[in-house]
């Protein structure tokens, strides 16, 4: 858990983040879940070496860390793109052609469900109803909603994202 300069003596950033959540949550019953969640908020994934510094400062086995890790669809052990497009996959949007609008993503960016496009860029999810179903069928590119979609908006939606500079 050292830093990269190899004096061993001082960590590297991600880990001194960690120690800083750890701090927030340590007297938490039950501080696994939101020290996971807030490291990844922070970080965008949890690696391993992650989840072996958070079980070591919470005094917690690793396995219990992995079992936390790969229970719940929230946490990543990949990182994700720079845009998460989330597919509404709820019943409304599922009966207006959200399978449709997800399969055209899956072939136009080369990845399925669940996976992150190889430039970083995109990683492509499914999610529960968006709370919006009037616009059915919807999805969300990080924070940004788009509705009454077809598969004619894909390529529209894809090219959008690709312009915006980093
Ligand atoms: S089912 Fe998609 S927004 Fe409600």
């Amino acid at each position: 858990m050292s830093c990269q300069c190899e004096c061993g003596t001082c960590k590297s950033p991600q880990f001194e983040l960690i120690d800083r959540i750890v701090e927030t949550h340590k007297d938490e019953q039950g501080a696994l879940i939101p020290v996971l969640h807030a490291a990844q908020e922070a970080l965008g994934y949890l690696p391993e070496d992650v989840q072996a510094y958070i079980a070591e400062k919470l005094n917690v086995p690793l396995s219990e860390v992995y079992g936390v890790v790969s229970f719940y669809s929230l946490f990543s052990i990949v990182p994700k793109g720079k845009y998460k497009i989330s597919v509404c996959l709820g019943t409304a949007c599922y009966v207006k052609g959200a399978g449709e609008v997800m399969a055209e993503f899956e072939k136009q960016l080369g990845v399925k469900v669940g996976q992150t496009t190889e430039d970083g860029h995109f990683t492509l999810e499914g999610c529960r109803c968006l709370g919006c179903c009037g616009l059915a069928p919807v999805l969300v590119v990080n924070d940004n909603i788009h509705g009454r979609l077809t598969t004619n908006d894909v390529s529209d939606i894809i090219n959008k994202y690709k312009e915006i500079k980093q």
